[in-house]
């Protein structure tokens, strides 16, 4: 396949230490695909040159902007039941004034959901939410499991979202998080040595997760509890991710760096020696604007500091129960207006930055021998897909080669 015709190939190529934010522009570039694999990338000329594209099939971009499919880095896609009364009743009053009106809210409300609906169900449900990723230029996405909370309904999660993997174009990247919340009907310990002895060892010999994940926060996992339970994980071969800093400064950037953890995501408390000590330590830092606005969150992320401190983003949608978005390209618009990051920074994030987030190193950017990943959009450029607030601008997705949507 030979896409030419574009404005602009954004190939999120250029190295972090680069001057400049790095996407790689290309005006009026081409990319030439083999298989599942990048052939090359440049301007036609050039393309041409390096490969032989007289047998292939050629895609007219007609001036629109090619990028390399979206990698959403955080999800939790895959839950029971909906939580739309309390987030419609949380919008003019309290958590507190909710629970009054008799709605359960947060973590432990999808749970009781999520333990009650079987696989198939949970399946059914999280599919089209795929759809809708994928239609907004998502091709592989983060998946967490942390709505089941006991051994069986855990597992019950992770193998939905194997099913996804294995029935969707997304690539999922499947993430264990049974420290997502403590079940209410045990000592908190008793429940961390459940997670450690019997969950991991499991989630692991039915090779079910890549990545071991805790809520360490504030009234959740403490950072003794964050690091004893990413330590087991670790030990265990699973990669390690952090929800660190969200709603207070425990120290889980301090944590993050400790442990060499891939990611941290959230970090609206984390303080900037943490920051700095995460860049040193190559954690990936996790953007996610849409659950920050979709809570009213007290602190949004001032990115600038993110970006002085060194680090390496990445940004996910956060897509789960309690902030209900798909949408990467209104993640951007949001990271680049919201959190002060240029619109070459946010296109990286979502795209090679989030790879890095997920361990990926074959994808996120357009490069020779990349996974062919790509999306055309339907604006004459990456300025002009950031400035349409809402604007879904994908007209076409290319997945493994394959034209998908
Ligand atoms: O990433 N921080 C913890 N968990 C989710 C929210 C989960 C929910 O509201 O169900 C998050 O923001
Ligand atoms: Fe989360």
């Amino acid at each position: 396949m030979l896409v030419t015709g574009a404005s602009e190939v954004l190939t999120c190529a250029a190295p972090a230490d680069a001057p400049g934010p790095g996407a790689g522009r290309i005006p009026g570039g081409a990319v030439a695909v083999g298989g599942a694999r990048v052939l090359a990338v440049g301007t036609e000329a050039h393309v041409r040159e390096a490969c032989d594209c007289s047998a292939a099939a050629v895609v007219d971009a007609e001036g629109c902007v090619v990028a390399p499919g979206f990698v959403d880095a955080h999800t939790h896609l895959v839950f029971g039941g909906s939580r739309v009364r309390e987030y419609a009743a949380r919008l003019t009053r309290s958590r507190e004034q909710v629970e009054e009106l008799g709605i359960q809210t947060g973590i432990m409300a999808t749970v009781a959901m999520t333990r009650s609906e079987d696989a198939d169900t949970l399946f059914a449900a999280a599919s089209p939410r795929l759809d809708e990723m994928l239609a907004h230029g998502t091709t592989t996405a983060e998946s967490k499991s942390g709505y089941g909370l006991d051994v069986s309904s855990e597992l019950k999660l992770l193998q939905v979202n194997r099913r996804l993997h294995d029935s969707h174009a997304i690539d999922i990247v499947s993430t264990f998080m049974g420290a997502h919340d403590f079940p209410p009907d045990r000592p908190r310990e008793a429940y961390v040595d459940e997670v450690i002895d019997e969950m991991i060892p499991r989630v692991v010999d039915e090779g079910l997760a890549g990545f071991c994940d805790v809520f360490c926060d504030e009234g959740y996992y403490s950072i003794e509890q964050s690091r004893r339970i990413l330590e087991a994980g670790l030990a265990a071969g699973l990669a390690a991710k952090i929800h660190a800093d969200q709603y207070s400064d425990l120290g889980g950037g301090d944590l993050a760096a400790d442990l060499g953890t891939v990611s941290a995501d959230h970090l609206n408390f984390t303080r900037a020696a943490g920051l700095e000590r995460m860049a040193a330590a190559g954690v990936v830092a996790v953007l996610m604007p849409l659950i920050d606005f979709a809570v009213g969150h007290p602190k949004p992320i001032r990115a600038r500091g993110w970006v002085d401190a060194g680090l390496e983003i990445g940004l996910g949608t956060d897509l789960c129960p309690g902030g209900y978005s798909v949408s990467m390209p209104l993640a951007i618009q949001f990271a680049c207006r919201w959190n002060g990051l240029s619109p070459e920074e946010a296109l990286r994030a979502a795209t090679v930055g989030s790879a890095r987030a997920c361990g990926l190193e074959d994808r996120g950017s357009i490069a020779p021998g990349a996974i062919a990943d790509l999306q055309v959009w339907d604006v004459p450029s990456l300025e002009d897909m950031v400035y349409r607030i809402g604007h879904n601008p994908v007209r076409s997705v290319i997945k493994n080669g394959k034209v998908v949507a």
